[in-house]
């Protein structure tokens, strides 16, 4: 039998050393496939066993537990913690391009799918791509019922009570909102937000790298008072299932979310032509250090719906959209000196 699969009651001490190193490894690995680059390559299932396994071995070796261990973790709490929702319409990617070439080819091949004459109008809405977790906030009858997370696309985490501690995120819409309406949109912690949260949790030991998983992990606070505390916001930007249309045009159907009291992003604007799009994405590239939240790109969306709906999706993305991403930022820093924390066990950690 490998020490992997060997009863927690039988492990001795040194093997419940070298397990809990071995889970933290581990599961900083799936979380990182699976919170940064969305391509999990274990079940939900296997993750949380390997998380129950983990906080047994704890429970019976607390003096043992790492300061790396995932239960200590801010940004990634259990998957499991939380209840399951199937969205009604998938929640999916978006494809990225990464040059001025790649944004020619996209709209091109908007065009040429749609069979569009070459001097036709065509318009895409261009706004800044928000560096958090999407979610999905489901209204009937003009109340919030569910908010969940994408998760996997199909089924994500039921968060509804974290959710309603976000205080613009509005509990009721105006009458004129459809029955059942899903606004879409990315939930984020501002930089300063993120910073002072990232003092706060040092001192007591834990730490946090970005905004984005500040914004997560206080997402998936088992007690909603402490997600009340970390000053979450959110920008609404699409929808999911709704009983009526929304809209004609992409543009409108967002200002019309701002009208029902959703935040909106003000940098959300209309585009004719590939230069337009170009010289909007540059714009924003520059403005990007003073922009308080983090941004990873811009997002480009075919303006009307009935285009859209013509276009449709491929597997994981839809055809109507891409993500125009920047190139990482860089700057130079003075390290001040290297402070080593001596573990319960005598490992040494350089922070
Ligand atoms: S539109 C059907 N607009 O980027 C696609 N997504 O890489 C609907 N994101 O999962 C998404 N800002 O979490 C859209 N302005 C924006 C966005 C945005 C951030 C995220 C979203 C999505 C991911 C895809």
């Amino acid at each position: 039998m490998s020490l992997a699969e060997k009863p927690v009651e039988t492990l001795t001490v040194e093997e419940a050393a070298q397990e809990l190193a071995r889970l933290a490894a581990e599961i900083a690995g799936h979380d990182k496939r699976y919170y940064a680059d969305d391509a999990p390559t274990v079940s939900d299932a296997e993750y949380d066993a390997l998380r129950i396994r983990n906080a047994e071995i704890e429970a019976r070796f607390p003096e043992l537990v790492r300061a790396d261990s995932p239960s200590q973790k801010v940004g990634t709490a259990p998957s499991g913690t939380f209840g399951k929702v199937v969205h009604a319409v998938p929640m999916l990617s978006l494809d990225n391009t990464f040059s001025d070439e790649d944004v020619t080819d996209f709209v091109a091949s908007v065009r040429r799918f749609l069979a569009l004459p070459p001097d036709s109008e065509l318009v895409f809405t261009a706004e800044p791509k928000i560096d958090g977790l999407s979610m999905s906030l489901r209204y009937e009858n003009r109340r919030l019922v569910t908010a969940a997370t994408r998760g996997d696309g199909a089924t994500g985490e039921n968060v509804t009570a974290n959710i309603r501690t976000i205080e613009e995120i509005p509990e009721t819409l105006p009458k004129d909102a459809p029955d059942v309406v899903e606004v879409r949109g990315e939930v984020y912690m501002r930089r300063d937000d993120f910073f002072a949260l990232q003092k706060r949790l040092a001192e007591t030991g834990q730490s946090i790298a970005n905004p984005r998983n500040g914004a997560a992990g206080s997402l998936r606070q088992k007690d909603p008072e402490v997600t009340r505390t970390r000053r979450l916001r959110f920008f609404a930007y699409a929808w999911g299932e709704v009983s009526e249309p929304l809209g004609t045009t992409q543009y409108d159907v967002v200002k019309r979310f701002g009208d029902w009291g959703f935040p909106i992003n003000d940098r959300m604007v209309r585009c004719r032509s590939v230069e337009e799009i170009l010289a909007h994405y540059h714009a924003i590239e520059a403005e990007r250090a003073e922009i308080p939240y983090d941004i990873d790109g811009v997002v480009y969306k075919v303006d009307r719906l009935d285009l859209q709906e013509r276009l449709g999706f491929r597997s994981r993305s839809p055809r109507w959209a891409t993500a125009h991403k920047f190139a990482a930022e860089k700057a130079m820093t003075v390290l001040n000196g290297i402070d080593i924390q001596v573990g319960r066990t005598g490992a040494m950690t350089p922070v």
